[in-house]
């Protein structure tokens, strides 16, 4: 009995000293979680007593059962401290609409910047209320993103759901080291520019093993990425996982080593996607796409060199060029007789395009079309391919 009543106070102690004990709990600082009061300031404050002071907390406690309405707040660092976790558990709403902005035109709902090591776990959610931005179709530049990272090195993301972003979900800027995983992205269908995932400027990323249903890309890998590893997602509905846009305004493009593996595409409107504007310059080479599940996918593979602003017909003068990229292993179905389009441009040509175990069938069972212009690879089926790749050789 002694025993058991030390042992149990040791445990408490050792629970209080863990658990409360590092924690700025915001509560604590007088946030009131009712869902109606503005907790902005306060979560400031927690955020910098964390962030500036020498002790031994490093963990921003939101918790459950409780809704905390934030304004546009920033996180700032460089903090203290080499890694500080934000223990997302309970609600973070955005202000009810778009009326009840402080500032309308703020590009970000919650942001947090040169904040080393984060790390933002929890089961909570945050919902953007994205609702009246997409009824006033507003340009996606007058929309905020929900959450967005920038200069975040060693980042890591788990758990957590974001609901109804006004614009994209999360935002991940020149960020290296990133590890995001078993995270939720829901907004509706229809919703306009509500990206799950936009990566820019960043290397070294892992996502994996997360849901989005989303009303446009699920993740979007832009310029200045390297070493990308995307694997395990399921998307749909959404507009797939996007390579670019890239190259807009006759801009330089980079982007390299990236791997999409073991993803679902479920009534998506387009799967494996690699688009471009005319006129940009700089590459996009190295990228896998394999083991890909398809549901009545629209666009199962696609690279469109051709992406324009209608209002602004252009001449090609230039193009990011494409090179390497492999499609291995697409099963399942499509709702489009054109399921593989390849659109390349006449200036670079894609080059060294693989395709290898595409077994993609129409609803009605029959076999779809391939749609190709100025692209050079191989395939493991010859008939699939055969007006695309003509001067090259399958590999069977
Ligand atoms: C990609 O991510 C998966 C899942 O986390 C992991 O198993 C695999 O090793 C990663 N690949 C690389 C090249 O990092
Ligand atoms: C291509 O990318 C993969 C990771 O996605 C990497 O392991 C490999 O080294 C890259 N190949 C080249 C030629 O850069
Ligand atoms: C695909 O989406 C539909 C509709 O949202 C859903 O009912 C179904 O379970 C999904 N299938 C898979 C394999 O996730």
């Amino acid at each position: 009995m002694e025993t058991t009543l030390r042992i149990w106070i040791l445990i408490s102690f050792l629970y209080f000293v863990l658990v409360n004990g590092q924690n700025y709990n915001v509560l604590n600082f007088g946030a009131k979680g009712d869902g109606q009061t503005d907790d902005s300031k306060v979560f400031v404050q927690a955020w910098n007593a964390i962030c500036r002071g020498d002790g031994d907390i490093k963990t921003l406690l939101i918790p459950s059962d409780k809704t905390f309405l934030l304004q546009p707040t920033v996180f700032q660092g460089p903090c203290k401290s080499s890694s500080i976790k934000v223990q997302l558990d309970g609600v973070i709403v955005a202000p009810s609409d778009k009326g009840s902005w402080p500032n309308p035109t703020s590009k970000m709902w919650i942001k947090f910047s040169y904040v080393y090591g984060l790390i933002i776990v929890g089961s909570g959610t945050i919902n953007g209320r994205g609702s009246s931005f997409w009824e006033l179709k507003l340009k996606a530049s007058q929309r905020p993103t929900a959450l967005h990272i920038s200069n975040c090195d060693n980042l890591r993301i788990n758990g957590i759901t974001s609901i109804d972003s006004a614009k994209n979900h999360l935002s991940i800027n020149k960020c290296n080291t990133v590890a995001i995983s078993k995270i939720n992205l829901f907004a509706p269908e229809t919703s306009p520019n509500t990206d799950g995932i936009d990566i820019s400027d960043s290397t070294n990323i892992n996502i994996f093993d997360s849901t989005i249903q989303t009303g446009d890309d699920c993740i979007a890998i832009n310029s200045g990425t390297s070493n990308i590893n995307i694997t395990g997602i399921n998307c749909g509905p959404g507009h797939g996982i996007s390579v670019g846009s890239l190259g807009a305004g006759g801009a330089e493009a980079t982007v390299s080593n990236v791997q999409v593996s073991h993803c679902t595409f479920n009534q998506t409107a387009n799967g494996a996607r690699i688009k471009t504007w005319l006129g940009g310059q700089g590459y996009a080479r190295n990228i896998s796409f394999t083991d890909i599940t398809l549901i009545n996918t629209k666009n199962p593979i696609i690279i469109d060199q051709q992406y324009i602003d209608k209002r602004h017909l252009a001449a090609e003068e230039s193009a990011v060029a494409i090179s390497n990229v492999k499609y291995v292993g697409f099963r399942g179905t499509t709702s489009n007789k054109n399921a593989i389009t390849l659109k390349c441009s006449e200036t670079t040509h894609c080059r060294d395009v693989v395709m290898d175990g595409i077994d993609i069938t129409l609803a009605d069972g029959g076999k779809p079309k391939v749609d190709c212009q100025n692209v050079d690879g191989k395939s493991s089926d010859i008939d699939l391919m055969r007006d695309c790749f003509k001067h090259s050789t399958s590999f069977n």
